[in-house]
């Protein structure tokens, strides 16, 4: 197998793939799907994910991170392969070799694979090999998290962006963190992955910052999975309250006024736009 770096590298120079307008999202295709498996629950696995995971003989999936209960309802026939612990170089060479065997491999991450989900340096080594690739969407934690709270990301009023991101750390250097950034923008729905661990630091430079320390903060743990469980509060308590809680990880930290749905207003569109004969710009669904 060549270096994983080589294969990335070749990658960013090549050509535009002339996939990219032959297929669809959602199409099958043709190589080994990397699928996003949701959230969780085995219900938010899309139709075509669920078809893909069903057909496999060989399943490498994202460890703690994909809910067994989802394994053992859609492939407890399959081989199945914990990616935790692996790296490229032994992962990429069990993928091809089980393709090149005629087995069907799927590859399953977390939520969906477009969002820290590391599955492009997997592509393209694969490719480089010789075995193609297709990216199959699926649910990602903020969008459980959301509907956990029953609330909106975006609502009028209140949210008009969402930042998915991240908090500094062993990845991250300081300079790269900007979830002070979007809190300050005010109209931002933060929503915060990998940063379970770290909440109280997190709170705690965003009030050294001077943001409003009543600024709602909820925090959703194992959003859609049966030990589901959500924290709320502010700036200012959410950290005590996650320490008191005890979680270390698998959590969606959202920041805003959207997390609690305060003080939204009635939307244009079942409003004045309901009557209107034309519609001039995009509206929401
Ligand atoms: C490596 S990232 C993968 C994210 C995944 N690709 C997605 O789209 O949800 C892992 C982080 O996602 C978040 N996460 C994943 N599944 C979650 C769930 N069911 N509930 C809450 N947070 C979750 C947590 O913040 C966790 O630390």
């Amino acid at each position: 197998m060549s270096d994983p770096q080589t294969a990335i590298d070749a990658a960013a120079t090549a050509e535009r793939d002339s996939r990219i307008h032959e297929r669809t999202a959602g199409e099958r295709q043709e190589g080994i799907p990397f699928i996003g498996a949701g959230p969780g629950d085995p219900g938010l696995l899309t139709v075509t994910g669920k078809e893909l995971v069903e057909a496999a003989d060989l399943v490498v999936h994202a460890g703690s991170l994909v809910n067994s209960e989802l394994l053992t309802t859609y492939c407890a026939d399959a081989e199945q392969v914990s990616s935790i612990g692996k790296d490229l170089e032994e992962l990429v060479p069990l993928m091809v070799d089980a393709y090149e065997a005629g087995r069907s491999v799927v590859r399953l991450h977390s939520g969906d694979p477009a969002v820290y989900g590391a599955a492009l340096e997997q592509m393209d080594a694969l490719e480089h090999e010789g075995v193609p690739t297709y990216l199959v969407p699926g649910v990602t934690a903020a969008f459980a998290a959301s509907a956990s709270l029953r609330t909106q990301l975006t609502l009028n009023g209140v949210a008009n962006h969402v930042a998915f991101t991240r908090p500094q750390g062993t990845t991250l250097d300081p300079d790269d963190d900007h979830i002070g950034e979007f809190v300050g923008m005010g109209d931002v729905t933060t929503c915060i992955y990998l940063g379970t661990h770290a909440i109280g630091d997190t709170m705690d430079r965003l009030l050294e910052a001077g943001h409003d320390p009543e600024t709602p903060v909820a925090v959703v743990y194992h959003a859609s999975w049966p030990d589901e469980d959500i924290i709320e509060g502010t700036i200012a308590t959410i950290g005590d309250r996650m320490e008191a809680a005890g979680y270390r990880a698998s959590a969606l930290v959202i920041i805003g006024d959207a997390a609690q749905k305060v003080g939204y207003e009635r939307s244009y569109l079942y409003g004045e736009w309901a009557n209107r004969t034309t519609a001039e710009e995009e509206t929401s669904d």
